[in-house]
């Protein structure tokens, strides 16, 4: 029944393949991004399952200049302070060191994506805006455009992100939960692909 592992492209179809080669992306181009990409990165979210079919995602797509470096500016704030509540010098040390570069990350790419959840269409939001999320991502890529997952929910650098400004400077209503930014284009610099743990180190065959 089950045939022997291969950790390769074992159905090369365009799906897999995306999924294969999409990299997260933190090195954008200056170059403009047509509205109908950002229009088919929301189609594919808006087709992410979600239980019940709840769909409790909402997007505000920030283009102005003015808005992107308000939010970059946060994300350096959060990083920042994500270094001064370390104990670990080795964290701290690797994020002063991508200071420099970090406001880049979200001030080049055109379009900003602001991924917030609706808590009151579902209790598991933050799982069905985070498969959202990753059809964003997927569909991008197959556009040619770079993305970047910068959580706000649950990472030791959320943990430090001013949601409340952000909230402020978007008009995103009180009960709203910011969930995720996405930065959209084109990309400058592709990493290699970051190592995957083999099929066989995370397959339980029948049982434990
Ligand atoms: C929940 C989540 C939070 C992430 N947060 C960040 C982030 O704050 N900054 C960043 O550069 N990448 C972030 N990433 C991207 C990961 O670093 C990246 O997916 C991982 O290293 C694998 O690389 P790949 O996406 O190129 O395959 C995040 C990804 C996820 C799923």
């Amino acid at each position: 029944m089950w045939r022997k592992l291969k950790d390769k492209v074992v159905n090369p179809n365009k799906v897999h393949q995306v999924i294969r080669e999409r990299r997260s992306i933190t090195i954008f181009k200056n170059k403009p991004v047509e509205e109908d990409a950002i229009l088919a990165i929301l189609d594919a979210a808006r087709w992410a399952p979600s239980s019940n079919n709840s769909q409790p995602w909402e997007f505000v797509v920030v283009a102005e200049k003015r808005r992107k470096d308000a939010i970059a500016d946060l994300y350096v704030e959060a990083y920042k302070k994500r270094a001064d509540v370390s104990k670990d010098d080795k964290i701290r040390g690797k994020i002063y060191e991508i200071l420099p570069y970090l406001e880049k990350e979200l001030k080049v790419p055109p379009y900003l994506i602001v991924v917030c959840a609706d808590p009151r269409k579902s209790k598991s939001y933050l799982i069905d805006t985070a498969a959202a999320v990753e059809n964003m991502l997927l569909a991008a890529w197959e556009l040619g455009l770079g993305t970047n997952w910068i959580d706000l929910t649950s990472t030791d650098f959320a943990k430090q992100f001013d949601v409340k400004k952000l909230k402020e400077y978007l008009f995103i209503p009180d009960e709203i939960v910011p969930v995720a930014i996405v930065p959209v284009g084109f990309p400058e610099q592709i990493p290699p692909p970051p190592p995957r743990w083999r099929i066989k180190n995370v397959l339980h065959k029948g049982f434990w």
